[in-house]
């Protein structure tokens, strides 16, 4: 727990009300509410969490005014420009930066368990064939439960830690298969020669007939999209996760709940949309337009790809993501990418425009990073599952740190009630 530097005092009717303040190692303070209901009879209304801190964590650090991004203290322009995922993942899960021996100890444990069990391919074969690869990963990671019972025991540090790495090292041979299901090719086995990055690469784009050669610079492009998505602190499919295993369910289970979370457009499936949405635009003469809807109250329709709870800065992600996308593209030999174009010049304006100066609504993490997918050969199903198998070491550090807090607690939020009063029943007639 962080430090207590004072208290403040709530004042309800007659009643003083002393709350301990908090100081975090960094960030705003912190007022501890917890022991309120029992001592002044109310609860705190904060629907969306705007204001309330769910849990006290070492991992993610994010300060939004400065758009910054930290994990476990290190800035994520540094990890993006010198590190790597996997290298991320150990950072995300143990808190430290690996030795030389400690990284190759991680890396042969994790790519001893890249390969799923084989009877989990009948179970993908029940899915139908025009299935979003996300729908097929919310039940092949809850079945995971199913497939791997001897790493479900979450009091046991052993099989938490069993867990982590089964999810690390299986969640992208999972994503690969649920792409080449939902096209009708063959599952193509993880190749343990290949790094993380570009074993992904080689189980989506590899087929029986044909040599597939990972190009490096689109794995070294992979590898940088997973690391950007690899945490993000208390967002909503992480605070998912944590709810979902604060009742203590199994690890798999808890990341199901996270990747079907995750999926909703306002979240990770905002990458599909925002690609979506640029191509729907076309053509920059009509960004306008679309401009002119994002700020009409009376039209559901908003930017994809822009704004964010905590960022009211850059992103720093977008940032390090235009690069890549420059880079990617440049690589690819594609220079009059009219996608690309659009995007330029609808960050262009909306930087700009007074609305969007306003309200702080910058390009988030999911307003390039389509485009490098779709250069890669993705198709817009597969970017949210993208986001999803980068977030599951995230997902899992914070689902552990969870586990092992002494101050664990079963989630269970209160309400504030504006439904009837007690009343009684009327018979039918009488209605
Ligand atoms: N386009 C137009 N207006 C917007 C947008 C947008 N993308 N985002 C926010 N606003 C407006 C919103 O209408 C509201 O206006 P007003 O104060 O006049 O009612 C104001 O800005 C504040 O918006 P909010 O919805 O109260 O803010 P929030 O913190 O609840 O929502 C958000 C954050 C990310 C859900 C939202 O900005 C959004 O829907 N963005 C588009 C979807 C998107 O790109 N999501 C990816 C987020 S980053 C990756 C991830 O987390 O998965």
């Amino acid at each position: 727990m962080a430090d207590t530097k004072g208290s403040a005092t709530l004042t309800i009717g007659n009643k003083a009300i002393d709350l301990p303040i908090h100081s975090p190692t960094v960030g705003p303070d912190v007022l501890d509410i917890r022991k309120l209901y029992a001592q002044g009879d109310v609860f705190t209304y904060d629907p969306g969490f705007t204001s309330t801190a769910s849990c006290s964590s070492t991992i993610t650090y994010i300060d939004g005014d400065k758009g910054e991004l930290l994990y476990r203290g290190y800035p994520i322009e540094q990890l993006a420009e010198k590190s790597h995922h996997l290298e991320v993942c150990y950072l995300l899960l143990y808190g430290e930066l690996p030795t030389a021996q400690q990284m190759v100890d991680f890396e042969t444990r994790v790519t001893r368990h890249t390969m799923v069990h084989e009877q989990m391919h009948y179970f993908f074969r029940g899915f139908r064939r025009d299935a979003h690869p996300m729908a097929t990963m919310v039940g092949v990671v809850g079945a995971m439960s199913a497939f791997y019972h001897d790493s479900t025991d979450v009091n046991d540090p052993w099989q938490r830690e069993v867990a982590a790495i089964r999810m690390v090292a299986k969640i992208p041979t999972i994503a690969a298969m649920a792409y080449k299901y939902s096209i009708g090719q063959p599952f193509v086995y993880p190749k343990n020669s290949l790094d993380y990055a570009g074993n992904f690469l080689h189980m989506c784009f590899a087929v029986p007939a044909e040599d597939y050669v990972v190009d490096p610079i689109l794995a070294k492009a992979m590898d940088r999209i997973m690391m950007l998505h690899a945490d993000h602190e208390q967002n909503a499919s992480t605070s998912t996760v944590r709810l979902a295993g604060s009742s203590g369910a199994n690890p798999f289970a808890c990341i199901a709940a996270g990747i079907a979370c995750l999926w909703g457009p306002a979240h990770g499936g905002a990458n599909q949309a925002c690609l979506e949405m640029l191509r729907e635009i076309g053509t920059v003469d009509r960004i306008p337009e679309f401009i002119a809807r994002a700020k009409d109250k009376n039209d559901p329709f908003r930017l994809m790809g822009f704004g964010h709870r905590v960022y009211k800065n850059f992103d720093p992600r977008a940032k390090v993501m235009k690069e890549s996308a420059d880079e990617v593209l440049g690589l690819l030999g594609i220079h009059d990418n009219e996608t690309l174009k659009v995007a330029k010049e609808l960050e262009r304006i909306a930087l700009e425009d007074p609305y969007f100066v306003e309200k702080k609504l910058y390009p988030n993490v999911d307003f390039y990073s389509g485009i490098i997918l779709e250069a890669m050969g993705f198709p817009t199903s597969m970017f949210t599952p993208i986001f999803a198998l980068s977030r599951a070491v995230g997902w899992i550090a914070q689902w552990k740190e969870m586990i092992g807090d002494p101050e664990l607690k079963i989630g269970r939020p209160r309400q504030l009630y504006t439904g009837a009063p007690r009343r009684d029943y009327s018979e039918v007639e009488e209605r």
